[in-house]
């Protein structure tokens, strides 16, 4: 296999098992299953079907069972996705050790995550936008958009797109060196 470049996204957990993304904001009705909705189509491009599984939560719990906000939705359809499926969840500390990789959609995100993780391998939990290449806007938080018009929603997708290829490249990189041989 060709050599590439190591990538610091973490171990896989389970060598045999899909490589478990869960991206996390606070509502999960607009910017992680927004990014979950991309990202799942980058990983697609990327060629990753089967080996990575991508899902999405919310640290709170007012919108459970819920459709995305319907001006996440529509972004969506603009650009050509399909956000119809989702159902919101509100994330639980049991779950925490069940993903490879997650990733906040904001500060707030990731210190209510790291405060349910309790200490114990907080290096899986990551904010979102710099593991994407995002730098800005704001150190690469993705904005909360809730209650906004169609250009901040749009402006969000825009944000998520550019991360996303970015994540599943290094996503490629990480299964692609986990499958070497040793
Ligand atoms: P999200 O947006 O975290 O991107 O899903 C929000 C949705 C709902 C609320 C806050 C943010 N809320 O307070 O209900």
């Amino acid at each position: 296999m060709a050599s590439s470049p190591a990538s610091d996204l973490p171990p896989a957990r389970d060598p045999d098992g899909p490589y478990r993304v869960c991206l996390v904001c606070l509502g999960n009705i607009c910017r992680s299953p927004m990014a979950e909705t991309v990202l799942r189509d980058a990983i697609t491009a990327a060629g990753l079907d089967g080996a990575v599984a991508v899902d999405s939560a919310g640290t709170g719990d007012w919108h459970i069972g819920e459709q995305m906000d319907a001006s996440a939705r529509e972004a969506l359809s603009r650009r050509g996705y399909d956000g119809s499926a989702h159902r919101a969840r509100q994330i639980e500390s049991s779950w925490l050790p069940q993903y490879d990789l997650i990733l906040a959609m904001d500060r707030n995100n990731l210190h209510n995550l790291r405060r349910m993780a309790a200490g114990t391998d907080t290096g899986r939990i990551r904010l979102f936008g710099p593991e994407g290449g995002l730098t800005e806007p704001d150190g690469g938080q993705i904005p909360d958009p809730w209650g906004g018009g169609a250009e901040q929603f749009d402006y969000v997708l825009g944000l998520l797109r550019r991360a996303t290829p970015v994540i599943a490249r290094r996503l490629a990189r990480l299964l692609e060196s986990d499958d070497a041989p040793a």
